[in-house]
């Protein structure tokens, strides 16, 4: 897949008494933590995201419970079922993203690399296609 998307596996630090993740910034996840949030108690039927963010990276991992996240680079787009809580994506900067299919216990972390700015979403659609067809013709532009 082109979506910088990676799913690596967060290192569980179990023992007989069960298990442990810990999440380090710059270590765990590519960026520096500046904020963490989490999403739980979704509704039935709930759909949430239909955005990109300009700058944010984000890491999200649902560490109770499930849901299908889309991510959309504007080309391509995948579902990730994210079921596992020693298992991340990665929300890059430029990504549609959209979340379904919460399971009721459904429990999503996420990990930010800046503080909230709603100047940094992109919530209109075609305004994503038309910033990623403006970035991909500066960057033919560049390289011509
Ligand atoms: P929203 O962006 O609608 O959630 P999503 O698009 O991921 O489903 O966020 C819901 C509300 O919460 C909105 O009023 C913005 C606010 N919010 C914050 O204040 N801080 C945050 O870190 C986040 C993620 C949202």
């Amino acid at each position: 897949v082109q979506i910088p998307y990676q799913n690596p596996a967060f290192r569980l630090l179990g023992d007989e008494r069960g298990s442990l993740i810990a999440v380090e910034g710059n270590k765990d996840v590519p960026f520096e933590i500046a904020r963490v949030y989490y999403i739980f108690g979704t509704k039935d039927g709930v759909e949430r995201g239909f955005h990109a963010h300009k700058a944010l990276k984000q890491v999200a991992v649902a560490v109770r419970g499930s849901c299908i996240m889309k991510l959309d680079d504007g080309q391509e787009q995948i579902d990730i079922l994210m079921n596992d809580p020693a298992k991340s994506v990665y929300i890059a900067p430029m990504v549609w993203h959209e979340m379904r299919e919460f399971s009721e216990d459904c429990v999503l972390l996420v990990f930010a690399d800046q503080g909230y700015d709603e100047s940094d979403y992109i919530r209109n659609y075609d305004a994503f296609m038309d910033a990623v067809r403006l970035a991909k013709n500066s960057a033919t532009a560049l390289s011509s």
